[in-house]
Order: C-alpha cells, then sequence, then structure tokens
C-alpha cells in the first residue's frame, strides 16, 4: 500500500473527500490544502483520471521534523526513493517552507537533491545517475518544521484538462468550478444556467459530472512514462474511464449567457473541445435583458467584481438584475462566487442560507449560496 496526497484550494477539501469516498477509498485523512489516502500503485491512473476538484496527486515518501540542514539531509537520505525513482531518472526538486527554521528554500531544494542522489547512488549501486529517462519531481514541503517530502504523479495541474486552450476574461479553473457545482443542489436532472458563463467553465465541468466523463481523459500525466506503474495499467485506466461515459438519452438542461460575443464563440470552441457542446446551450446576452419562465432551476456563476470606481455601477446594475430576476423565484437555488462582501445587500430574496470562503488562487472569495424550494 501507498499513501497519495489529492492537493486542493482551501475549502474544497470536503469535495475532494467525497470524490474520493465515491472512487472507493475510505482510509482518508483531511488536513487544509491537501487530502491523504492509503491506495495501491493501480489507484495513481485512476485518480489523476478522475478526480475532478484537486490540483495535483502526489506520492507521499516521508514526514519528518528538522529544524537543521543536517536533519533534512539525513532523514531525505533515509528514504526510499529507488522505489520510485530508477538509476537513469531524471529528478527535479521544488519546495516550499512556511513558518519554518529552515526558509531557504533553495537551500532545502539542494540538500534534499543531494541526499536523493546519494541513496539512489548507492541503493541502484551504480557510480553515476545519467538521468536520461523519465521525469520525476520531487517537492519538500516544510510547515512549522516538518518536512513533507512528495513526489507528484501527475504533471501539468489538474485543472489543465486538454479542454481550454483559450480563456476569456477571469476564467475560472476548472477544478475550481468542478467544486462549484459539487458544492451546490444541482445534479443532471435540473436545469442549471450561468447568466455570465465566461468561457464556459462551470457549465462544461458540469456537463462533464452529468455525462460522467472523466475529466483527465484528453490529457496526459508524468506518472504515464513511469516504468513503476507501466503502460498497461494506464491503458486499463483509460480504458475503463472512457467506457463509462454515460450516453444519456435526453437533453440536459444547461445554459449560458454573456453580453460578450466572442466570449461566448470561445465558450462553444471549448465546450466542442470538451465533447460536450449538445449539451450546453450558449447565447450573447445582457444580463439585465434575461428573464427566465421557468418555476425551478439553478444558477450558478461568478459576476465581475469591479477594482476601479468606474466599474461599480454596471455591478449594480448587475445585482440589480439578478435581484429582480430571482426575487420571486422561490424554486431556484442561487450559487454566486464573488470577492465583493457587498452582495448580498443587494440580493434581497433572503440571508444566504449559506456562505463558504473559497481561494479562487490567492484571491478570497465567497461562495454565497441561496437555497430554493425542491422540485415536487
Ligand atoms: C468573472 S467572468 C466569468 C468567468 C467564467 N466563470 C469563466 O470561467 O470563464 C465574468 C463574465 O461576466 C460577463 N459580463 C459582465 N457584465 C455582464 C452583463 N452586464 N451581462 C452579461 N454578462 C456580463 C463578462 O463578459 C465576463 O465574461
Amino acid at each position: 500500500m501507498i499513501t497519495l496526497i489529492a492537493t486542493t484550494k482551501y475549502g474544497l477539501e470536503v469535495i475532494v473527500k467525497t470524490e474520493l469516498r465515491q472512487l472507493g477509498f475510505d482510509d482518508i485523512n483531511v488536513q487544509p490544502g491537501r487530502v491523504e489516502f492509503t491506495a495501491t500503485l493501480a489507484d495513481i491512473p485512476r485518480v489523476n483520471l478522475w478526480l475532478r476538484c484537486a490540483d495535483r496527486v502526489r506520492i507521499k515518501v516521508g514526514e519528518f521534523k528538522a529544524t537543521t540542514f543536517d536533519e533534512l539531509f539525513e532523514q531525505t537520505k533515509a528514504l526510499a526513493w529507488e522505489a520510485w525513482i530508477p538509476a537513469d531518472g531524471r529528478f527535479d526538486v521544488r519546495g516550499r517552507s512556511v513558518k519554518s527554521e529552515l526558509f531557504s528554500v533553495r537551500s532545502c531544494q539542494a540538500i534534499v537533491k543531494k541526499a536523493t542522489a546519494e541513496r539512489l547512488l548507492a541503493a541502484h549501486e551504480v557510480d553515476e545517475l545519467p538521468e536520461i529517462s523519465a521525469d520525476y519531481t520531487i517537492e519538500v514541503s516544510l510547515l512549522r518544521d516538518v518536512a513533507l517530502l512528495t513526489i507528484d504523479t501527475s504533471g501539468a495541474g489538474l485543472h489543465k484538462r486538454g479542454y481550454r486552450e483559450e480563456a476569456g476574461e477571469a476564467p475560472l479553473k476548472e477544478t475550481f468550478a468542478a467544486g462549484l457545482v459539487l458544492l451546490s443542489f444541482w445534479n443532471k436532472e435540473r436545469r442549471l444556467i450561468d447568466p455570465m458563463c465566461g468561457s464556459g467553465t462551470i457549465l462544461i465541468e458540469a456537463a462533464l459530472i452529468a455525462r460522467n466523463i472523466a475529466p483527465g481523459l484528453k490529457r496526459s500525466f508524468a506518472s504515464e512514462a513511469w516504468p513503476q506503474i507501466g503502460t498497461d495499467l494506464w491503458q486499463e485506466a483509460r480504458r475503463d474511464a472512457a467506457n463509462a461515459r454515460k450516453k444519456r438519452k435526453g437533453k440536459i438542461k444547461l445554459f449560458g449567457y454573456d453580453n460578450d460575443g466572442q466570449v461566448i464563440k470561445l465558450a462553444r470552441r471549448n465546450a466542442s473541445k470538451a465533447g460536450v457542446e449538445r449539451d450546453i446551450t450558449f447565447e450573447q446576452k445582457e444580463v439585465t435583458d434575461l428573464w427566465i419562465d421557468q418555476e425551478h432551476g439553478v444558477v450558478i456563476t461568478n459576476p465581475p467584481y469591479g477594482v476601479r470606481m468606474s466599474d461599480f455601477r454596471e455591478i449594480n446594475q448587475i445585482y440589480i438584475a439578478l435581484n429582480k430576476m430571482f426575487r420571486k423565484k422561490w424554486g431556484w437555488s442561487v450559487y454566486v462566487l464573488t470577492a465583493d462582501e457587498k452582495f448580498p445587500d443587494y440580493f434581497k430574496r433572503a440571508e444566504p442560507d449559506r456562505v463558504r470562503k473559497l481561494y479562487n488562487g490567492t484571491l478570497k472569495t465567497n461562495y454565497y449560496q441561496y437555497h430554493g424550494e425542491k422540485p415536487q
């Protein structure tokens, strides 16, 4: 058995835990920004292909207290790196340090690199490490003097699904957009609209969920080239993921609007690359012109938030429009992600049922949740 760590944005750990449960894991330990779980080698392809909200998946190689460079060196050298990195494996060390005696990240990286190289030379019984085969990225992460040593299995961050080469203004990361959908009460039988959809990320992620499409199917991963896992396990996981796609009859009700025509074209192209263009209707529309007839549905959106004074009037108009639209629509659940703490003053249907703090990159945002009545 091995220990894997799914790293995640602060606030989305609970969703990653639920995703891992659904994938069949039960030994799960949640900490801020990371979810640890016990797994097997065969799980590495599976979790990389399927996790929708995690940033990346790392193998935990060791964790120990270190307040001196000697301690860091000796304990790193004591870890079984040879189980992962072959004699000709190319490896690189990244680092970070928070509230720790060993605060020089560059020195920590150099020490870990040296200790790992010494270990590999001795364990593989070789005189040199030619670094010609697959890539391995080690991370040394110090938090309050505890060093966590991991190897990354994902390569590019898991938000890179391969469907969004172009992005509109302030796009949400795909992993974050999937988190907003999974934190909501939306399910595939329900109508979902994003009245300011930008490049369409929220709706595309919802369509992938509705069709049970593995978010990683269209990309590659660092550990695909590792001899320890081998192509068979990867091929099997990819085949299973491809077969899991649901060919549902009937339409999925996903609608995206934006007042920027170029951005709507972009959203359509992205949906097409993701293979869900038939599931989402995109239309250029001012939010002030949008009217909704249906009694039930879900809105998930992240409106622009102003930094310049000139933006404020526009944003007020958006808030007033949303308030008008949903004031009496008690059958609609409304979810709004914004850094603007004034939003609830304008959306007067009720107090939010829940406000979740989420970090969109380094920006602190609130996810305002107004629950609607359940459909009969
Ligand atoms: C923060 S971005 C949304 C990003 C989107 N979630 C994504 O992932 O790409 C806000 C969007 O609101 C749109 N927008 C701004 N004012 C609008 C208005 N009055 N009516 C409709 N859309 C508007 C902008 O064109 C922009 O695409």
